[in-house]
């Protein structure tokens, strides 16, 4: 059975991979309990409280066929606010298991980057190809970690793929943190009877795209070699209107709740959405329709 390290698999994306791979290899979680979404892991998965940038971690890439980066700093507010700590998990974290990564015989190691790289869209869809200039220390860090990435694998022949998140939906995304994203926001607050408020006139887009979805993304990388040493969108090539967005949950809930619209966040982008030929190109093909995936999400799922 294969080996697999999930680091930050207790996170968001990390626990759903978890769940995916837990009956097809053995998985072993490297986290350090900074945003949990579940204290619990599948029977079988073993856990290491620890952190990225510890010697442990450097232990466990080399005991691995297998590496799943997610863990990160991932607050963009957080960033701002201490730049040094963001670049220390992410930038340093990453070049801690690529440095151990480089003395192992491992087979893959798939990279957590963020849409956040792209910066203001210049032309949509947003390929691989579209220029890179973050607006935040957050988006500069995640970038800094996938140049380190893509340059252990011509330089020292390490195995990496990035892939470039748009914007994830999930159940475990928890609501109350101000820095989660608009699908949460709204569930919740729709689901208490309460409008869900929008920033700005409503006409905003974006890539809702399912954890579901963006895992089957991350299996691919894991078992085609053609992926290696590239970059890939992780989103559905569609766009969807924030009121929309509300709308279609407001709808799911039946709830008798009407939309308030307040101030436009100031940097907000108002439209995104990825070009995913390229993920398709090796056989990516996002499942979840919004609105199936938004019943999954009430169901906890
Ligand atoms: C997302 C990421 C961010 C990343 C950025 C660029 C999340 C939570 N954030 O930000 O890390 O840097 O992509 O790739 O995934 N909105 C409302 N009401 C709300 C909350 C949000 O109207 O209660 C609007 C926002 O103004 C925005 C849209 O919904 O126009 C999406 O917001 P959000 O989910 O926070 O994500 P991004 O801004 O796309």
């Amino acid at each position: 059975m294969q080996k697999i390290l999930i680091t930050g698999g207790l996170g968001q994306v990390g626990s759903y991979l978890v769940d995916r791979l837990c009956n097809i290899a053995e998985v072993t979680v490297l986290d350090n309990y900074s945003s949990t979404t579940r204290e619990f892991v599948p029977e079988g998965v073993k856990v290491v409280r620890d952190d990225i940038l510890s010697q442990c971690a450097r232990e466990m890439v080399l005991q691995n066929d297998v590496i799943i980066h997610t863990a990160a700093q991932i607050s963009v507010a957080g960033s701002i606010e201490d730049p040094l700590f963001d670049a220390r998990n992410n930038v340093f974290g990453t070049l801690n298991l690529l440095e151990a990564a480089r003395s192992s015989d491992i087979s893959r190691f798939v990279y957590f980057s963020s849409a956040a790289v792209y910066g203001n869209p210049e032309y949509l869809p947003i390929d691989e190809a579209h220029p890179q200039n973050p607006l935040s220390p957050y988006g500069a860090s995640k970038l800094s970690g996938e140049k380190y990435c893509l340059m252990y694998n011509k330089a020292f022949g390490v195995p990496t793929v990035c892939i470039r998140p748009f914007n994830i939906y999930s159940p475990r995304q928890n609501p109350s943190n101000p820095y989660s994203g608009v699908i949460s926001k709204f569930m919740e607050q729709v689901k208490n009877n309460r409008s869900p408020v929008i920033f700005g006139d409503g006409s905003q887009t974006r890539d809702f795209v399912s954890v579901h979805d963006v895992v089957e993304l991350v299996l691919l990388a894991i078992e085609n070699n053609r992926m290696e040493g590239e970059v890939f969108n992780a989103g559905t090539g569609t766009s969807t209107r924030i009121d929309a967005l509300a709308e279609v949950i407001i709808d799911i809930y039946d709830a008798d709740v009407h939309i308030e619209f307040k101030d436009q966040r100031s940097g907000d982008i108002i439209h995104s959405y990825s070009d995913i030929s390229k993920a398709r190109s090796i056989g990516y093909r996002p499942e979840v329709k919004l609105a199936d995936g938004l019943k999954a999400f009430i169901n906890g799922q």
